[in-house]
């Protein structure tokens, strides 16, 4: 099979020991969904982002998705989440009956608006119709501000989850020097083949509360009873990752300060390149955090680049270079808005506010950001770019 591009977007990027840990996953012949593999995978996410306990599972949705239910998430029920995400963070409000609530995103973070949030929440308190959860999505690896976050969600007990499918390695500062994170219920990470770090595809449950991830490991497993028969009181689902593509997490983990590293180099690279350039601007950084560079993105307003972001996105299309558009809005799709005659179902939702997300949909280009790419390979993707400016 022939390639449609000769540089992708963000394609996996192996460090060399996953090999041995596969090896070792086959001696031992756990070909399964259990097995020593995983259990070091688990301790090593839970050393790397700080939290005591958590579950690796086939894909960040199944992730998303077993939090919710544990959460209590069922019909009727309203999720504040994120306009500006990717659908798997809010697909399994969907599967159990729920209803999304889109919260816009703040222009200087691009994450979910406080303010909104805040205003919202009073808004439902007062309506006592408060959501079950409030998801916040760290968008290209870009933490939101967990404490801000916390002050409101902690002022009417609603639980706060992160989907930090896109920021692992990311740094967090709480700028208040406060460490106090009660409330933050759960973070959900995806190995999705763009991500970060990859294991092919599988997700992961971090969280201070063992009973959570414990609830969630027997979910994950069909919701068998401790029997030595398959005894079962409540349905679960069959989502618990394989031994086998956790050898694959563990060599990736060990690479990714590395990863981390290159990505703010190749951001840096072409900073350096396009930021004077009018009609150009670069993803802003919150100063609650430092983002790991998962993709770079950049802005383009078409009066003064002189070409808009679909005919970027094509020309570096016609030189086989791969980007793609920021996130659609969820609040756009079809799927909410009932605007397309091929929709097979419609789903009920709201949204507060929406013209950020939506901006930065119509002028957001996400660049090829591969851990591989080379000083050439970005020279190229900038000279494509630069081609298409205003006298370029
Ligand atoms: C923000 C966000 N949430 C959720 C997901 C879902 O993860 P997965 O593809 O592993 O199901 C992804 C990525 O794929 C994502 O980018």
């Amino acid at each position: 099979m022939t390639e449609k591009y000769d540089i992708f977007l963000s394609p996996p990027h192996m460090g060399g020991e996953e090999l041995k840990y596969i090896h070792e996953a086959f001696e031992s012949n756990y070909i399964a969904p259990h097995g020593s593999m995983i259990d070091a995978f688990e301790r090593d996410m839970a050393e790397l982002t700080g939290f005591p306990h958590a579950v690796a599972v086939s894909s960040g949705t199944a992730a998303m998705h077993l939090v919710m239910y544990i959460l209590g998430v069922r019909p009727g029920d309203e999720v504040f989440s994120s306009s500006l995400t990717f659908i798997g963070s809010i697909s399994p409000v969907l599967f159990l009956g729920g209803v999304p609530v889109f919260i816009d995103s703040d222009s200087t973070t691009w994450n979910m608006d406080l303010n909104l949030l805040s205003k919202e929440m009073e808004y439902c308190a007062r309506k006592n119709r408060l959501p079950k959860v409030v998801v916040s999505t760290d968008i290209y690896g870009q933490c939101n501000s967990i404490y801000d976050l916390l002050q409101i969600c902690n002022r009417y007990e609603v639980p706060l989850v992160i989907d930090a499918a896109e920021s692992l390695g990311a740094e967090y500062k709480n700028i208040d020097g406060r460490s106090d994170r009660d409330g933050l219920r759960a973070l959900i990470y995806s190995f999705n083949g763009n991500k970060i770090i990859t294991t092919s595809g599988g997700g992961m449950i971090v969280s201070d509360d063992g009973l959570l991830v414990e609830y969630a490991r027997k979910l994950a497993s069909q919701a068998r009873e401790p029997f030595p028969h398959y005894e079962h009181i409540e349905v679960g689902y069959n989502c618990r990752m394989s031994n086998i593509l956790a050898a694959i997490g563990r060599g990736q983990l060990q690479v990714l300060p590395e990863r981390v590293a290159q990505k703010k180099k190749i951001y840096n690279y072409y900073f350096q390149a396009l930021h004077e350039i009018p009609g150009i601007d670069f993803m802003p950084e919150g100063p609650f955090g430092i983002s790991n560079k998962w993709l770079t993105v950049i802005l383009i307003t078409p009066d003064l680049f002189g070409a808009d972001r679909e005919q970027v996105r094509n020309a570096l299309e016609a030189e086989r270079i791969e980007s793609r558009p920021v996130w659609k809005p969820m609040h756009m799709q079809p799927i909410f808005t009932n605007d397309s005659s091929s929709l097979k179902k419609t789903y009920r939702a709201r949204t507060v506010g929406g013209k950020i997300s939506e901006d930065l949909f119509n002028r957001g280009l996400c660049l090829p950001s591969g851990t591989a790419l080379t000083e050439d390979d970005l020279d190229r993707i900038i000279h494509v770019i630069g081609k298409q400016r205003k006298n370029g």
